[in-house]
Parts: C-alpha cells; structure tokens; sequence
C-alpha cells in the first residue's frame, strides 16, 4: 500500500497529509465514494454536519471493517450551531458511527453571531471529554485567531482555508505557520478551475504527471494537509498517486505563479 505522510500537529498526534474530501458529495453517492477510496487506499475523510453525507459515509466504514485507529476522521459544527457544539458533535458521531472523531472544526467563523469564542471553549471540553482527539478551525483570518489567543488562551492545531493556486493567501499560511497551526487547503486544486493554467500545465508535461497530481504534490512538498474530492473512481485513485515523484523548486515557482487573487467561496469575514 502506499505511503501517505504524516504530519504533526501541536498536540502531540498526526494527521494524514492526504485525505478525501466530501463536499457536495451526496449522502446516496457517498457510500459508494467512500469504498472507492478506502480501498485505493485513503485513511482520512474529511467531511461537515452541513455536507449531510455523514450517515452515508458512516455505511462505508462499517462495510469497509477497517480498524478504527487506522482511520482519520474530520467533522465540522455549522454556523446555526456554533452554541450547539456538542450536540452537533453527538450526531454527527452517530451517524459516522464512531465514540470519537480525530478532528472536530469550527466550519466559518461567522463574526456576524459573534458565538465563535463560546464555540472554541467548547470545542476545548469536548476534546478533554474524549469525543474528538484535536480540534481546530475553517476559515479563521488574523482577527478571528487573535481573539482565540488574546480571550482563550488557546489557538488551534489546524486551520483550514481554501487554497489553491490561483489563491495561495500566502499572508494567512505564514501566519498559521508562525503559531504552530498547520494549514490544511481546501479546494486543493481549485475545484478544478486551476487545472488549466499554464503554469500547472508545463510542470504536469514536465514530469510527465496530470495536472491535478502535480498540484496535489505541490501542496505536499509545501507541509499543508489536503483532501481532494471526487465522485469518479479513476480521479479518486489518480488524486492518490502523488507520494512517488517529486517537484523541483522551479517547479514549485511555476505554480506559485499561477496565483491571481481567485477566491471561489464566500469571504469568511462575510459568511
Ligand atoms: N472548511 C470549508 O469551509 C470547506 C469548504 C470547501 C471544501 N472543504 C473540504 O475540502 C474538500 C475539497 O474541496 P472541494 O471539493 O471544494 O474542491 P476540490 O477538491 O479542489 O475539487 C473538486 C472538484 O474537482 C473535480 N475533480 C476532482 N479530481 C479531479 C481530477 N483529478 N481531474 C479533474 N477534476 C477533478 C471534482 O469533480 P468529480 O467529483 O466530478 O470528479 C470536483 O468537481 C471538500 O470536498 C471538503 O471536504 C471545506
């Protein structure tokens, strides 16, 4: 089987660097999905209460018999339920069928309920309960991960933010960096916009790879944590074949380049 990194998270565990993101994966096609990734190899899901494919995912781990410690398992609280967290992290649990996740995140930190910090001190208890093992945020900027220092005193291990090539937010990805906090980039190769751009294209022809596994290697080789999506058999097993080459760094430069300033989902100030 193929050997997926890890990487260390502040808190003492590990976290796959490669995982399958679920997004608009729905909850009749996600078992079926979710197979397909296991048994090419994925050991980590990322999924949300909001995505509704928990309990289809849940199907999948229970046909699938892999033993618990060897799967990584992300979940979210949504935005409605930010006061809620530990409720939302009970169903969620139910349906995912598990006593525990591995990761349990803040989805946006939607400023505007101003319940994010409240949410943060829980998601703190419930970690000390045992209900999930880290925990951590989507879609925090500097402000929102101030306010978790200056009024928690804790900031979290992860924070994952949509980051791609042609939107690399290279200022929050230093900041997370300088707090100990690993990137995790979500839409990793731009929902498959960035697949098309010239810079990604020369290096795909170079080292003879496709397009979305020389963006994925990018990632890889920079320390972030991603989990492509795909509801189609080949691409989830071509999104996989990315630990067995390596990028050089005018490589690296080449789609460094391809950035533009292109957000595809909404500003988290905003949300
Ligand atoms: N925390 C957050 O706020 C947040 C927000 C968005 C996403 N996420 C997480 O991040 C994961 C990944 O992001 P994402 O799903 O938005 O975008 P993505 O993984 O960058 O792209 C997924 C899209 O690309 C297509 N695709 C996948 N592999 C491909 C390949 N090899 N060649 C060509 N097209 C390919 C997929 O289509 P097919 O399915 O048809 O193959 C799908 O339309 C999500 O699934 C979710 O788990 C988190």
């Amino acid at each position: 089987m193929t050997l997926i990194p890890s990487v260390a998270l502040r808190d003492g565990t590990t976290i796959p660097q490669l995982g399958f993101g679920t997004w608009r994966v729905g909850d009749d096609e996600a078992q079926a999905a979710v197979e397909t990734a296991l048994e090419v190899g994925y050991r980590h899901i990322d999924t949300a209460a909001l995505y509704a494919n928990e309990a289809g995912i849940g199907r999948a781990l229970a046909t699938a018999g892999i033993p618990r410690e060897d799967l990584y398992l992300t979940t979210k609280v949504w935005n409605d339920r930010q006061l809620e967290a530990r409720a939302s992290l009970e169903e969620s649990l139910t349906k995912l069928g598990t006593d525990h996740a591995d990761l349990f995140l803040i989805h946006w930190p939607h400023p505007e309920a101003d319940a994010y910090v409240q949410c943060w001190r829980d998601l703190i208890a419930l970690r000390e309960e045992g209900l999930t093992t880290s925990i951590g945020v989507c879609n925090f900027n500097a402000p929102h991960l101030q306010r978790l220092l200056i009024e928690v005193g804790e900031i979290p291990v992860v924070n994952q933010i949509e980051l791609h090539p042609s939107f690399t937010q290279k200022d929050l990805e230093a900041l997370d960096r300088e707090h100990g906090i690993v990137t995790e980039a979500w839409a990793p190769i731009g929902r498959a916009a960035d697949l098309d751009a010239s810079g990604v294209r020369t290096v795909a022809d170079r080292v003879d790879r496709t397009p979305a596994q020389v963006v994925l290697r990018w990632h890889l080789q920079q320390g972030r944590v991603v989990f492509p999506k795909s509801v189609h058999p080949e691409r989830i097993r071509e999104n996989f074949g990315v630990t067995d080459f390596e990028l050089d760094e005018h490589d690296l430069a080449l789609i460094d380049a391809v950035d533009a300033g292109n957000r595809l989902g909404p500003d988290p100030d905003l949300m």
